[in-house]
């Protein structure tokens, strides 16, 4: 099967898997890097690794719009589907998997943290691997460095998206780390760029990938899509 990630820059991703369309931590209208709106993005299938603004902030809005499938930890669902009116949300957990028209979806740990933004508590944060076929995608969201990257990196993953800008995630020397773990094919930087704070050289983390892991760096600009 054709998939395709498109990077919206950020931490948000638009995954076409033969015509299903995953979007990942949807943050767009107020997204300095974003190239597209709210209103102008078509889904069938949310996902939410956590609470943050950053992450959240426009999924309600393009839920309701599209009535696509939004998935999240149970205390995310729960928030969107009682606070928002999101008709469509699954509420689970770290380490559970569930079906979804494109394959499946496992919600793995993330260190992080993840009130909402109106402070209600958003569970835990999380990260997702997505089963596509024969292929995996690891999403590790907005994480520190943990030594279990190595078991997610048991379930052979093809591709790895990692953030890198550092400050809230880590930055791009524990990235190399991760990827030594996790053993993708390809790994993608994320999470960086959007605000000066996190403003890192993708060029020079690309070269320390290709010198220190097996894995090829793949550097998108926002809009920018990647075909596996
Ligand atoms: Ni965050
Ligand atoms: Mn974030």
């Amino acid at each position: 099967m054709a998939i395709e990630l498109t990077w919206y820059g950020h931490g948000t991703w638009l995954v076409d898997a033969g015509g299903h369309k995953i979007l990942l931590d949807p943050f767009l209208n107020e997204n300095p890097s974003s190239p597209v709106k709210a209103d102008d993005v078509a889904t069938d299938t949310i996902l939410i690794s956590h609470g943050h603004f950053d992450h959240v902030a426009d999924a309600a809005s393009i839920a309701n719009r599209t009535d696509a499938q939004v998935v999240a930890i149970y205390e995310i669902a729960t928030w969107l589907s009682t606070n928002h009116a999101v008709q469509n949300a699954i509420g689970m957990n770290i380490g559970g998997q569930v079906s979804l028209p494109f394959g499946t979806a496992k919600m793995v740990p993330a260190l992080h943290s993840s009130q909402l933004p109106d402070g209600s508590y958003g569970g835990d944060p999380a990260g997702f691997v997505l089963t596509i076929g024969e292929q995996k995608i690891y999403f590790a969201c907005d994480t520190g460095l943990f030594s279990d990257m190595q078991l997610i990196g048991e379930m052979g993953i093809d591709v790895a998206v990692l953030p890198i800008g550092d400050l809230f995630t880590m930055g791009p020397e524990d990235s190399v780390t991760a990827t030594r773990w996790i053993k993708p094919t390809t790994v993608l930087p994320a999470h960086y760029n959007t605000w000066p704070p996190i403003e890192q050289d993708a060029a020079a983390w690309a070269s320390s990938i290709e010198s220190a892991t097996d894995a090829s760096a793949v550097v998108l600009q926002p809009g920018e899509s990647f075909s596996m």
